[in-house]
């Protein structure tokens, strides 16, 4: 599928709230190692990982006013606990849930997702999942991920689970799908015990290939956080779990 010049875009602003990060932005939400973040304002309401615990996932869920029976679609990037273990006790309590899994996760994991009644999505290649949400397709690495693209008016909005095949060739991959530039990478960065030289490097390479707002979370490492916040200064956004960021509909 060529989505260099998709079809569908999305038009109306929508709110990304972040469930599950090993960084605080409210002090009454649960911080734990890994990543979740749900996508509402888009047909399908779309949780991307799950994080490590169910509890933590729905309890941080239930502060911020959310529903499990919000979701419509999740998307796993990679089979790492700090992102599939959560997902259980999303469907023990919502299983009318489409699950966007690679093709590579393990025949146990995809077996636990038939068990509780959801439907089972194989990924490889891009898809699209409703109106201007796509998943990458699996991209290779020494981990392989998915990770989630947002076509809105303002650009892509790049949405990364740890990043493990590297942040600049996941850029890269997104880059070569969509005829577009993105507005915003967020998501783990994967860059802890990078060297300093290293993360700078990779910051110019986001530079050179347009990316206008960053926001790292996750495993992203608080060197990289400073050299970003650095870099980037009010277009580099401090992620933490219960922060809601809003995407405009236009550029204002
Ligand atoms: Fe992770
Ligand atoms: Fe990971």
């Amino acid at each position: 599928m060529s989505v260099k010049k998709p079809k569908t875009q999305i038009t109306k602003s929508i709110k990304i709230s972040i469930l599950y990060d090993n960084r605080a932005f409210r002090k009454d939400m649960s911080k734990d190692w890994g990543f979740s973040c749900l996508i509402q304002g888009l047909s399908k309401t779309i949780l991307f990982d799950t994080g490590a615990s169910g509890k933590i996932l729905l309890g941080n869920m239930e502060k911020l006013g959310l529903s499990p029976r919000q979701v419509d679609a999740v998307l796993i990037s990679h089979e790492h606990k700090d992102h599939t273990h959560g997902l259980e006790a999303l469907l023990d309590e919502n299983s009318n849930i489409e699950v966007w899994l690679p093709d590579f996760f393990s025949q146990a994991y995809k077996d636990s997702i038939c068990a509780k009644g959801a439907e089972l999505v194989s990924v490889n290649k891009v898809q699209n999942i409703c109106e201007g949400a796509y998943t990458t397709g699996n991209i290779a690495g020494w981990i392989k991920e998915q990770s989630l693209v947002l076509h809105t008016p303002n650009g892509l909005v790049l949405i990364t689970g740890c990043a493990h095949p590297r942040l600049v060739k996941v850029i890269d991959h997104v880059l070569a799908l969509f005829d577009s530039q993105i507005y915003l990478v967020m998501g783990g960065f994967h860059l802890a015990g990078f060297e300093k030289e290293e993360i700078q490097t990779i910051i110019m390479r986001c530079r050179q290939a347009g990316v206008q707002r960053v926001g790292p979370a996750h495993c992203s490492g608080e060197q990289a956080h400073t050299l970003f916040r650095n870099a980037y200064g009010s277009d580099y956004l401090n992620i933490g779990v219960g922060q809601e960021i809003i995407i405009p509909s236009k550029e204002s």
